[in-house]
C-alpha cells in the first residue's frame, strides 16, 4: 500500500501536523498574526492580465509521469469590473455571497431538495441580510487552464472537488453565458466523438438521455444554473500531457454560475469525474495547493501517483453512498489554543443514512460546522482573545476584531483533531481574515444550517492537500505552498 498513515511528528513552518498520542504539546498554542503585513498584501493584490496568465508556464514537468497545472483564484483573474477587483471589501462580500449560494446548493443536494429526516431545510435568506446584491457574480473559486480538442483550444475551467463531470460550453450554443475564451466548437476538433446511447459510459452519468442516437447529459446546480448537451469523447491537453477519450459534457444549453470559465473540471470521487476517468493512469491520485489570498503566487494542481508527497500526514477518506462525489474525512474534535473544544465527537459523525459528516470542498470558501460545534468553537476563541478589540459582525461572520492599530497580534491556534490521531493546526491567516482595507479581521468559520460540516478553501489555503483515491486517504502537508 502506498499511503502510510502512521507517521511521527511533522512540523513545518506554520503548518503543524502531529500525532496526539506522541506529543500533544509539540505544536504551539498561540501564534502571531501579522495584521499590518496582511493588510498591505491584501491592498497590493493585483489581478493577472489574461495575457499574463497565458504566459505562465502551463506545467512544471516533473518526474514519474505526473503533471502539474497552475491554479489561480478568481480574484486574480482580470475582471471587467476593475473597481471591484481593487476593492478588497467588495471582493470579500462577493465571495461570501457566492459562498452562501454554494453551501445552499450543497445542502440541497444532500437533502434531496426537501426536508430530510427532520433536518432543517436551508433558507438562502438565513445569511442574506448583509450580502451584496447582484446575482451575476458567478461561482467557481479556483481556475485552471487546459486545452480541449485537437488542435487544443485553451479554456479556463473551474475545479470542483465535489463534482463528477467534466463539461465545457459548446457550439452551437442555444444558450451560453459569457466566457473569456471563444466557445469550444466540436466541428473544429478532429478528436471529438459523440457517445452513443448504447455505450456503457452513457449509463454512468446521472439522468442520461438519448437524442438522435447520441447520449445526452444534464446537470442542474442548486442555485438554478445548469448545463445540458451531448456527452462526447474528447482529447484534453494539460500542458504537454495529452489525455485521449475523456468523456466530457459538450454543453449547448448553459446557464451560469461559471462566469468567465468555459466549464468545469470535476475532481470528485465518482467514476465520471476527471480523476475517476483517469483511473489507472493516475491511480485516482491528485494533489493541490490553494494559493494564499493576498500573495501573487499561484497554486498548483498535480495529477498522478508521483504527486503523492512523502511525509504527509494521512487520514482515511470516508465514503457516503448518498453522495459519492464528496470526499469525507473523520473529524473527532476541534481545538483552540491547544485546548479541546467541548463538543461531542458525534456531532461530526457521518450517519448510516448518509447525514452529517465532514466533507473537504474546494468550492466552499468558509468552513461550516453544525451550529452547536460552531458556537462552542467561537466561544472558545472569544474567551482566549479577550484582549483584542472587537468589531461588529460582517457578512456571515459574527466574530470580528478591529486590528487597525496593531502590527501583529498573538492569537490562539485553531486545530482540527482528525479521527485516528492526526491534528492539523492552521496558520493564523487561515482563520482570522481581513474583510476590508482598514483592519477588520473576522474569525472565518460559520454555522451550518444542517448536520453537515464542510472544510472550506480558506482553511485549506497554503497547505498541500493530496487525495489518494485508490487507497482511500487524504494527506496534509508536509509542504506549505
Ligand atoms: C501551454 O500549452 C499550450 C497548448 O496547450 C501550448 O501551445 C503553449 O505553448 C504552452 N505554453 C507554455 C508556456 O508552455
Ligand atoms: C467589458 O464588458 C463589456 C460588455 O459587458 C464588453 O463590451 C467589453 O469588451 C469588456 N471589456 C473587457 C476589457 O473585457
Ligand atoms: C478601529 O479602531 C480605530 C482606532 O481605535 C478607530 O479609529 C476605528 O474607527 C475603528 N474601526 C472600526 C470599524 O470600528
Amino acid at each position: 500500500m502506498f499511503a502510510s498513515p502512521a507517521l511521527p511528528i511533522i512540523l513545518v513552518a506554520m503548518l503543524h501536523l502531529t500525532l496526539s498520542n506522541i506529543a500533544a504539546t509539540s505544536y504551539p498554542d498561540f501564534q502571531l498574526l501579522n495584521a499590518k503585513q496582511t493588510l498591505i498584501e491584501t491592498k497590493r493584490l493585483r489581478p493577472l492580465e489574461t495575457s499574463e496568465y497565458h504566459k505562465l508556464p502551463n506545467v512544471s514537468e516533473s518526474d514519474q509521469g505526473n503533471w502539474k497545472l497552475k491554479l489561480v483564484h478568481r480574484d486574480r483573474l482580470s475582471s471587467n469590473n476593475t473597481n471591484a477587483v481593487h476593492d478588497h471589501s467588495r471582493r470579500f462580500h462577493a465571495r461570501m455571497q457566492r459562498d452562501v449560494k454554494r453551501v445552499a446548493s450543497l445542502l440541497l443536494r444532500f437533502s434531496g431538495g426537501g426536508s430530510h429526516d427532520g433536518e432543517a431545510v436551508y433558507e438562502l435568506n438565513d445569511f442574506g441580510s448583509d450580502v451584496v446584491s447582484g446575482m451575476d457574480q458567478g461561482s467557481g473559486e479556483y481556475f485552471v487552464r487546459i486545452g480541449v480538442g485537437s488542435p487544443p483550444r485553451n479554456q479556463y475551467m473551474v475545479i470542483d472537488s465535489g463534482s463528477d463531470i467534466v463539461w465545457v460550453q459548446c457550439q452551437p450554443c442555444d444558450e451560453c453565458y459569457r466566457q473569456s475564451d471563444p466557445v469550444f466548437d466540436p466541428a473544429d476538433s478532429a478528436t471529438y466523438a459523440g457517445v452513443s446511447c448504447s455505450s456503457s459510459v452513457c449509463y454512468r452519468i446521472e439522468n442520461p438521455g438519448c437524442h438522435a442516437g447520441r447520449c445526452r447529459y444534464e446537470v442542474m446546480y442548486g442555485d438554478g444554473s445548469y448545463t445540458k448537451g451531448t456527452l462526447a469523447f474528447e482529447t484534453l491537453t494539460f500542458g504537454r500531457t495529452v489525455v485521449k477519450n475523456v468523456a466530457i459534457g459538450c454543453g449547448h444549453i448553459n446557464r451560469g454560475m461559471f462566469i468567465g470559465a468555459a466549464g468545469l473540471l470535476g475532481l470528485g470521487g465518482g467514476s465520471m469525474s476527471l480523476v475517476g476517468q483517469l483511473g489507472g493512469q493516475t491511480g485516482g491520485a491528485f494533489s493541490y495547493c490553494l494559493v494564499s489570498r493576498g500573495t501573487d503566487a499561484s497554486g498548483s494542481l498535480v495529477f498522478g501517483r508521483g504527486a503523492m508527497p512523502v511525509g504527509a500526514a494521512w487520514i482515511p477518506l470516508l465514503r457516503n453512498p448518498q453522495a459519492p462525489s464528496f470526499y469525507y474525512v473523520g473529524l473527532s474534535g476541534l481545538g483552540v489554543g491547544g485546548i479541546r473544544v467541548p463538543v461531542s465527537e458525534d456531532i461530526f459523525q457521518l450517519t448510516e443514512l448518509g447525514n452529517g459528516g465532514v466533507v473537504m470542498d474546494t468550492g466552499t470558501a468558509v468552513t461550516r460546522f453544525p451550529t452547536l460545534a460552531y458556537n462552542a468553537l467561537r466561544d472558545a476563541f472569544i474567551a482566549q482573545t479577550a484582549n483584542l478589540p472587537r468589531a461588529s459582525g460582517v457578512s456571515i461572520f459574527d466574530t470580528c476584531y478591529n486590528l487597525s492599530e496593531f502590527v501583529s497580534v498573538r492569537v490562539p491556534t485553531m486545530s482540527f483533531y482528525f479521527s485516528g490521531g492526526p491534528i492539523l493546526t492552521l496558520p493564523a491567516s487561515n482563520f482570522l481574515i481581513p474583510v476590508d482595507d482598514v483592519g477588520t479581521f473576522c474569525f472565518a468559520f460559520a454555522a451550518s444550517a444542517s448536520g453537515l460540516s464542510i472544510i472550506g478553501n480558506i482553511q485549506q489555503e497554503g497547505i498541500q492537500i493530496s487525495f489518494d483515491g485508490a487507497n482511500g486517504f487524504v494527506g496534509f502537508g508536509p509542504n506549505v505552498c
